[in-house]
């Protein structure tokens, strides 16, 4: 189990940052449009909200391999959050692929695509306040960056769940391992898909090797969920 300091909060231009091996999904979409929408000031501050709310909004952006514990890592954090009273809430892969995302697959351009409708949910619902969990594969380095770099420093905390590839493969709780192995699933991150590992993840947990709740004290150890000293730094 490890925990630091991400001093990294560097900003992408998805558009700018184009080598000559990326297309398509970082493109912008070009609309007619596009001029004519104006930014529209709100009258509400996310600093107001998190006052009234008595809390510092935050994205705990969980990632890792399929059946590391991310889901359950966070949902047992989510618990603990709403015991305390701390205003959270859960957005989980399989849960929003069945919804929002469930026009989206697993080819490269969807998961990229899956990421970046998630990370615009995620700073939606920490502009209002909120304590934000997120647990999705996200195996591309890029994307998590991306998504990084819309919120401001100290808002967004990355968990990296570093269970090893044999225990997520042994857990196999949805059998779609095997089914991997088998090659009825394709492009499957870890056995056909690459899984970029965060190199400055605020926090890392390996299951294989702590318990649930180890994970949910050091995650609830390391952030200051109730207190709030909400003050937005300058973009
Ligand atoms: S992500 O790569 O785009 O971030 P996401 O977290 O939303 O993935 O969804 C992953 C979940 O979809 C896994 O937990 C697993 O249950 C399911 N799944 C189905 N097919 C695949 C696949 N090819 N690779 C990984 N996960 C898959």
């Amino acid at each position: 189990m490890s925990v630091k300091k991400n001093e990294s909060n560097e900003k992408i231009d998805p558009q700018k940052s184009q080598t000559a091996n990326d297309q398509g999904p970082y493109e912008f979409k070009e609309h007619d449009s596009k001029s004519d929408v104006v930014w529209h000031q709100a009258s509400v501050s996310t600093e107001m909200r998190a006052k009234l709310l008595g809390q510092t909004p935050r994205c705990i952006w969980f990632t890792g391999l399929s059946g590391s514990g991310k889901s359950t890592v966070a949902n047992a954090l989510d618990n603990e959050l709403y015991k305390l009273g701390v205003k959270s809430f859960l957005l989980d892969g399989d849960n929003v692929r069945h919804g929002l995302n469930k026009d989206l697959g697993m080819s490269e351009n969807d998961r990229i695509e899956n990421i970046r409708r998630i990370g615009e949910v995620a700073k939606l619902m920490v502009d209002s306040g909120l304590i934000v969990l997120s647990a999705f594969i996200s195996p591309y380095q890029r994307d998590r960056q991306i998504v990084r770099s819309m919120f401001a420093y100290n808002e967004f905390i990355e968990v990296y769940l570093s269970t090893p590839l044999a225990a997520c493969e042994q857990r196999d709780p949805k059998g779609l391992y095997k089914k991997a192995r088998k090659g009825v699933i394709k492009h499957f991150t870890g056995i056909s898909d690459p899984y970029e590992a965060p190199k400055n993840a605020e926090i890392v947990l390996d299951t294989s090797k702590f318990s649930i709740d180890q994970c949910v004290s050091t995650i609830l150890e390391t952030e200051p969920f109730t207190e709030c000293e909400y003050s937005k730094p300058a973009k």
